[in-house]
């Protein structure tokens, strides 16, 4: 019984030759968060596909060693992709071939950056107001590579160009493998709420045979059903969720699954979590910027605790694994057996706060 409808309602999706689990949850690319650590954090707690931060096709070609960080991607995380932005053909196509020898599982084109030092640069939701110029960038990138080609994009500049039923059939005409759409414009930026009206329309449009994502504001696995029932996409995108509550995937799983919420993470799960990210950081970043880069996770991890501030001051301000290893292992001893309670994600206008 319970196999009939996980088949009828969780077919697999396939990209080009990847097949991805019926209904995937695809961890968003995130500058400056979507990092080799936090990735396998987010893999580990059930994110289907991962995305490395946009990475500047211009910078790659020009400087390639001080991107490359930017392109180092693991097994355990696969399938990952890596995300590009530009707004010329030649320098697209080359950085598509640099990121061949990485090997990564897709190739995907980020038309939705809404930044200015992007956007009016002509690349990310700049190319929105060209849409045969993003066709031409998207086919040059499809022709240099062998790697299946996605694009992430916005419904349009702003609410007079929500142009996006032709960019979708255009882009899948010149070979794109699936599309995952915000559901704002470019002058939206992060404000007001993600519309999914116009990403249903085009996952109904019998003309469109990619699958289709969905991304914009979510953070419940609620929202998530609710979401995946009213506007039939293929799979969603989580990303600012994510930051504060990996677990956000495994969540969503479970309850698409079983109709029920899992509970929350105990104590013990979120000091295993927290200890496997700091060690992948430090891994990945070296000691002392694995270390610092660290510090803004503690209250994500254990937020609800009571009085776990005290906590998070001392650990802000140790500088070793093992150090920090005792004082998460004083908040399990200390919390032990506490039941937290589920909470509201909070979805940042992380516009106000940062580059994007
Ligand atoms: C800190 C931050 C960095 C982001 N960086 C990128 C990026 O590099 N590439 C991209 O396509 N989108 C980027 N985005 C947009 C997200 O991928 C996503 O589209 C957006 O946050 C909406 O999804 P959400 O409501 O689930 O957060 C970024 C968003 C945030 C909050």
């Amino acid at each position: 019984m319970r196999l009939c409808f996980y088949l009828k309602n969780f077919s697999l999706v396939n990209i080009g030759n990847i097949a991805l689990p019926g209904f995937p949850l695809l961890l968003a690319p995130m500058e400056d968060v979507s990092d080799p650590p936090f990735r396998i954090v987010c893999k580990n707690n059930g994110a289907d596909l991962l995305y490395t931060e946009f990475i500047s096709s211009e910078g790659l070609i020009r400087d390639a060693i001080k991107c490359r960080r930017k392109l180092d991607i693991f097994d355990e995380e696969r399938p990952v992709g890596i995300q590009l932005f530009g707004g010329d053909e030649e320098s697209l196509a080359l950085a598509a071939k640099i990121v061949e020898i990485v090997n990564p599982d897709l190739l995907d084109i980020n038309f939705g950056c809404p930044v200015k030092k992007v956007a009016c640069k002509g690349a990310g939701a700049g190319v929105l107001k060209d849409i045969d110029l993003m066709v031409r960038l998207t086919e040059a990138c499809v022709k240099a590579t062998n790697i299946p080609v996605t694009v992430k994009t916005r419904l349009g500049w702003d609410e007079q160009t929500k142009n996006i039923e032709e960019v979708a059939e255009r882009l899948q005409d010149v070979g794109i493998k699936a599309l995952t759409i915000h559901g704002r414009t470019r002058s939206q930026m992060y404000k007001g709420e993600a519309d999914w009206s116009l990403i249903g329309k085009i996952k109904n449009n019998p003309r469109i045979h990619i699958p289709v994502f969905g991304n914009g504001d979510i953070n419940s696995p609620q929202k998530a059903l609710e979401y995946k029932n009213r506007y039939g996409v293929d799979g969603i995108m989580i990303g600012r969720a994510a930051i504060d509550y990996p677990w956000i995937f495994r969540e969503i799983k479970h309850y698409l699954l079983s109709g029920e919420l899992h509970p929350a993470p105990t104590v013990e799960e979120r000091v295993a979590v927290c200890k496997k990210h700091l060690r992948k950081s430090i891994e990945w970043k070296g000691a002392s910027r694995g270390v610092f880069e660290m510090r803004h996770h503690y209250m994500n991890y254990f937020k609800g605790l009571p009085n776990i501030k005290e906590f998070k001051s001392r650990l802000v301000q140790l500088t070793g694994y093992e150090e920090i290893a005792e004082v998460l292992d004083e908040i399990k001893i200390y919390y032990k057996g506490i039941e937290i309670a589920q909470m509201e994600i909070e979805l940042v206008n992380y516009h106000e706060h940062c580059s994007l």
